[in-house]
């Protein structure tokens, strides 16, 4: 375990303490002070230090408005998702991989009362009823959240932090994802305005890379980005932003991002983004990209490139488009698609950039144009189309 990351026995004794304070404030009422906190501790018994009165105090303030005891790890530098496994698990990454911490609740409900207060902030009810939910918080970090029993070993929350600073191409280099011949592949992407598609697993830095390229957009162009939740900070002079949301306690007012493409379609987009395609909008997308609006552009949860004509093809279905037209319209809207990964090391990597062939039975096939590998860019079948689609640009 990593040393900064481990608790301390002061933090476990402070920990201890916080709890026998909070029943003790909880049955008389009033304001949080250190007095207070002071005054509790003697009541118990438990004559303690200023120190630890602070601490103590500190500790039931971030109970009650920020993260809790989540809170110092959300705020170590490098930490992109904090998760929770029930109280006596809690782990982050902070980009090599899932480390332990030290970090424990005293129980389940510490960890429920945690998960609906910071539901609670986004505006949505966390109970039995619906005992789940994916909301951004305030400040940007995407919450989501089950509540035990349905989830196991207890109540699992999962947050992941907002970068604080928008991220482009060049830090994307630095931290080895792609080296500079990569780097100048995208580029050309960017500027011959095709129309891409970003894939990758789950946490594999589609959102990171979309958002680094769309700052290499020409910024007379106009951005307009549609999300299910909002994640996308690309540093660039005009974005507009359109973010969906679910329907209220009473069941209405949902928007989902099938409407919000239509909407955005409407709003003069030089480039139409898709923050994530994951349902029918992908119709919509395909659509958009068939019907003139140029350099279009997502993210789509995908194992390889090769993988993304049936991913397309299954989410177009569910939505009533039928194979063969799906693959007609992928095979002219999409352009190419640029594939991440995320090695064994931790490290998120580009793969392959790969061009959309249609075959002789009507059907998408992928092609490869270029698979990184390393510092190589070595070129594959498709990778004669690829120079023409980015001639000019290169
Ligand atoms: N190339 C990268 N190098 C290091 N960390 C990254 C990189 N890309 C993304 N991350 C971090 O990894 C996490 C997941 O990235 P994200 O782009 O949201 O993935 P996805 O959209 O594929 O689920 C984020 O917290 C992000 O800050
Ligand atoms: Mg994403």
């Amino acid at each position: 375990m990593s040393d900064v990351l481990a608790a301390t026995p002061v933090e476990d004794e402070v920990a201890a303490l916080v709890e026998v304070v909070r029943d003790h404030l909880a049955r008389e009422p009033g304001p949080l002070t250190p007095h207070r906190v002071a005054t509790a501790l003697r009541a118990t018994g438990r004559p303690v230090g200023d120190t630890t009165v602070l601490a103590v105090h500190e500790a039931l303030r971030r109970d009650v408005v920020g993260a809790g005891p989540l809170e110092p790890l959300l705020r170590r530098p490098g930490v992109t998702d904090v998760l929770v496994n029930g109280p006596h698990q809690v782990v982050v990454d902070r980009g090599q991989g899932l480390e332990p911490t030290g970090v424990r609740f005293p129980d389940d409900a510490a960890v429920r009362r945690l998960a609906q207060r910071l539901a609670a902030a986004a505006g949505r009810r966390l109970d039995d009823a619906t005992p789940y939910a994916d909301v951004r918080l305030p400040d940007g970090t995407r919450l989501h959240a089950v509540l035990a029993p349905v989830a196991r070993p207890g109540t699992s929350i999962s947050l992941r932090v907002p970068p604080t600073r928008a991220i482009h191409l060049d830090d994307l280099v630095a931290a080895g994802t792609l080296a500079p011949d990569g780097a100048r592949l995208l580029r050309a992407v960017v500027a011959s305005r095709c129309a891409f598609l970003v894939t990758g697993g789950t946490g594999s830095g589609k959102t990171t890379l979309l958002a680094g390229l769309l700052g290499l957009v020409d910024p007379t162009e106009r951005l307009v980005l549609v999300e299910d939740s909002s994640e996308l900070r690309p540093d660039h002079p005009h974005v507009v932003g359109l973010e969906g949301r679910p329907a209220n306690i009473e069941g209405a007012g949902a928007v989902d991002v099938r409407t919000l493409v239509r909407q955005a379609l409407r709003m003069r987009p030089d480039r139409l983004v898709v923050g994530e395609v994951r349902g029918a909008e992908v119709v919509d997308l395909l659509a958009a990209l068939n019907t003139g609006h140029e350099g279009g552009c997502g993210t789509l949860h995908a194992n390889s490139a090769a993988d993304v004509p049936a991913r397309v093809e299954a989410l177009a279905l569910a939505a009533g488009l039928d194979r063969a037209a799906t693959h007609s319209q992928l095979a002219s809207g999409v352009q190419l698609v640029v594939h991440l990964a995320r090695g064994r090391d931790g490290v998120r990597r580009i793969r392959e950039v790969a061009v959309p062939e249609r075959g002789r039975d009507g059907l998408v096939r992928m092609l490869s144009a270029a698979r990184l590998d390393g510092d190589d860019l070595v070129d594959g079948p498709g990778a004669e189309r690829l120079a023409v689609l980015l001639a000019g640009a290169l």
